[in-house]
């Protein structure tokens, strides 16, 4: 496990922006795993301008979001954020983007999604945040190494943290679709991206507290190309970085 600690999160956006860039100049049919999240917003934002900027060629990649909320709006839809900030922006054209929907049937919906990423090849790159309970995508504290996709149920804090979005808590959904801890480690390459003080004590024991479940990003370490960029304060309870 790498780890980079930068001083904010500009240089943090201006790192992952540049490494998506190498990336995807390097094989310009990259398999993209994608986040939502506050944290991604100004990493999206980065991107977009190196690309306006380079006139990176994107029309070969295909991207998988890692989660969505189960029977959500619109308007709140991690879809809609990924419209709003990435794909609409970029023009990622609609065959190029792959998302967990809601629907009838959520196992086949999974395993279905699950058989799309093994067909496209597999995930090249996957970014990665966190939550403060150490979830990663809507893997929640009791998630198992081996968890592949499916409904699960939120944790309270992570309902919490999203009231901003939704309005209220009552209005955040209780349940949401996500790919598994399983899904998350078998892609090629994994950047975790954390900034604020917030994330400090998740950040600590995902990296040096024990391997465990109560702390699924925990597992990441179990995987042979992950790298951690964090800020200084994210990385503030760290023994040494
Ligand atoms: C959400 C998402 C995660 C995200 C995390 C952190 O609940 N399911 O994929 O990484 O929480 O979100 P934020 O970046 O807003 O702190």
């Amino acid at each position: 496990m790498k780890i980079i600690s930068l001083r904010n999160k500009n240089e943090i956006s201006k790192k992952v922006s540049l490494i998506l860039f190498s990336e995807i100049k390097k094989n310009p049919n990259l398999v993209l795993g994608l986040a939502t999240g506050k944290t991604m917003i100004p990493i999206y934002k980065e991107f977009i301008k190196i690309v306006k900027k380079s006139r990176l060629e994107l029309r070969k990649i295909k991207t998988f979001n890692l989660d969505e909320y189960h029977n959500v709006n619109n308007t709140n839809s991690m879809r809609n954020f990924m419209e709003k900030f990435f794909y609409n922006p970029l023009k990622i054209k609609k065959s190029q983007i792959h998302f967990l929907k809601n629907g009838e049937n959520l196992r086949k919906t999974c395993r279905d999604y699950e058989i799309s990423i093994i067909k496209s090849g597999g995930i090249d790159l996957q970014l990665l945040g966190i939550g403060r309970n150490g979830h990663v995508a809507f893997n929640e504290p009791g998630s198992p190494i081996n968890s592949r996709c499916r409904l699960v149920t939120l944790a309270n804090s992570t309902r919490i943290d999203a009231i901003k979005e939704f309005g209220s808590l009552e209005k955040v959904p209780i349940k949401a679709l996500t790919l598994g801890i399983k899904n998350i480690l078998q892609s090629k390459k994994i950047i975790l991206i954390a900034f604020r003080k917030y994330k400090a004590d998740a950040i600590k024991k995902a990296i040096d507290g024990p391997i465990t479940k109560k702390i699924p990003a925990s597992f990441l370490r179990k995987h042979k190309d992950v790298t951690i960029i964090l800020d200084k304060e994210a990385g503030s309870l760290l023994k040494k970085i």
